[in-house]
């Protein structure tokens, strides 16, 4: 048996280009995929997971109440100022409908990574059973197509985060690929003795190593940017710690532990002020908030797909111009280069010269659906909604007895990072997940910021679009259970 033509894979994979607005991307008609387009509201537990009953807990945990606590708060408003409902989003997330240990799932876990979307799960199996091909290289229809969509996800990603021209974006595999990227390629042949690097207190280790490894091999120096009480970054320590010394600034436009955002734009105008280039780390940020990186002053841009609705394994580096032209080869291979010969070889320009190999074609697919999925929403409302949800999460975790929430800053992203008398962050993690509730519970890769309030651990529940207020009464009402002693 046949199947037709694949005429115009943007057409199958992508909708044209379009202004935010509240149309959903039409799912792909032509190719057979093995998840239904409507989820049925509460599938059966996927089998082969244990339900972990810890000796000493009730083998059935009682059923979780799903008002809020009394004495907590205004309810949330049904409909966000611009009338974005998290039902627009849940509906097209398959997996916020299963059953975890008997209760249907609380995805609190959107700083580790975000759900995925049909949209993007479709156009993985509509990428593979119909247009799997290696891009760039080959004479041949397929190749052809592959290559045509694998440059359609760059064009989005840029116009995504507000780049002038798609070649600003090199595909790598996440926000760490494209920090170690930046270091060894641009950081490596620019940096000398004595030079710094100011790395704000709150950063991911992600956005800390690189750059320690890196001074290590060039003598020049990490300087860390001191926060305040709130957990917000000094400006006063930042702009006194700036100097000609200063080569490179980095900074998370959102913190993955205290969900803090900068003032990354000011930053960044005050860092150009020195000659000094600036990063900056949205791996927790653009799932939230619009971006446009010009308006931000970045020289370089990072995020994950995987915190985007999108697959795993699949990231994108943002340059500008001037930066593109100092970057250096970093990996050594096929696609990077113009020709090759024993005696001379010569390089393709940025991006390719950054992209070695072969790259995650489905990945870029898939951000690619992810990214219109997310713009099929008027973005300042999910902003608005998610902001409301903060509010309204932060009241309600006040009502819960000895819960206390790390960080307070003035504007912060939907995380919620909480320590809770008489029990370790792993056991309040292991106390939910038992009522289907996800949280992360650790060091979440950001020792030093956790360091600043004495802690080498805590809890966190960070939110996502599709999240309601239901479930942070669920997560509000387990919580008091657990130091209810139930
Ligand atoms: N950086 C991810 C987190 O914060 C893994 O959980």
């Amino acid at each position: 048996m046949t199947t037709p033509d694949v005429p115009d894979l943007r057409t199958l994979l992508r909708a044209p280009a379009q202004t935010p607005a509240q149309t959903p991307v039409p799912a792909p008609a032509a190719v057979p995929t093995p998840v239904p387009a409507d989820v049925p509201a509460a599938p059966a537990e996927v089998p082969g997971v244990p339900a972990p009953v810890p000796a000493g807990t009730p083998a059935a945990p009682a059923p979780v109440p799903t008002a809020a606590p009394e004495d907590a708060l205004a309810a949330l408003p049904a409909t966000a100022p611009g009338g974005f409902t998290p039902e627009q989003a849940r509906k097209d997330v398959p997996i916020l409908h299963r059953t975890v240990n008997g209760h249907p799932l609380v995805w609190l876990d959107n700083g580790a990574t975000t759900q995925k979307p049909r949209q993007v799960i479709e156009a993985l199996s509509a990428y593979y059973g119909a247009a799997n091909s290696n891009i760039h290289r080959g004479a041949h229809t397929m190749a052809r197509e592959a290559t045509e969509l694998y440059e359609a996800g760059r064009t989005a990603v840029a116009e995504f985060l507000g780049a002038a021209s798609p070649e600003n974006i090199a595909f790598v595999r996440g926000t760490t690929e494209g920090i170690n990227l930046v270091a060894q390629s641009w950081g490596r042949s620019v940096l000398q003795p004595g030079d710094e690097i100011l790395v704000p207190v709150l950063e991911h280790h992600s956005n800390i190593v690189p750059w320690q490894l890196l001074a290590k091999e060039t003598h020049a120096r990490v300087v860390p940017v001191p926060l305040t009480p709130e957990g917000e970054i000094d400006q006063k320590a930042y702009a006194d710690l700036l100097s000609a010394r200063t080569q490179l600034v980095v900074v998370s436009q959102a913190s993955n532990v205290l969900g803090t955002v900068p003032p990354v734009a000011e930053m960044a105008a005050l860092a150009h002020r020195y000659d000094a280039r600036v990063l900056v780390d949205g791996a927790q940020a653009v799932a939230h908030m619009p971006v446009d990186v010009r308006r931000l002053g970045a020289d370089f841009y990072v995020f994950s797909g995987h915190k985007l609705f999108a697959p795993t394994g699949i990231g994108a580096l943002y340059m500008t111009p001037e930066m593109m032209g100092a970057m250096r080869p970093w990996q050594g291979g096929g696609n990077m280069i113009e020709s090759v010969s024993f005696e001379r070889t010569t390089f393709a320009p940025v991006p390719h010269l950054l992209e070695a190999g072969t790259g995650h074609i489905s990945g870029v697919v898939g951000l690619l659906a992810a990214i219109d999925w997310l713009r099929s929403f008027d973005r300042e409302a999910v902003t608005a909604y998610e902001n409301a949800l903060m509010t309204y999460a932060t009241q309600a975790m006040a009502t819960v007895p000895g819960l206390e929430v790390i960080g307070s800053a003035a504007e912060r992203i939907a995380v919620l990072t909480f320590t809770l008398a008489g029990h370790d962050p792993a056991s309040v993690a292991d106390w939910l997940d038992r009522d289907g509730i996800a949280v992360r519970a650790g060091h979440h890769c950001a020792q030093p910021a956790l360091a600043h309030y004495g802690l080498e651990s805590a809890a966190r529940a960070s939110f996502a679009l599709y999240n309601t207020s239901d479930e942070v009464d669920q997560l509000v009402a387990s919580l008091r259970r657990l130091q209810a002693g139930a």
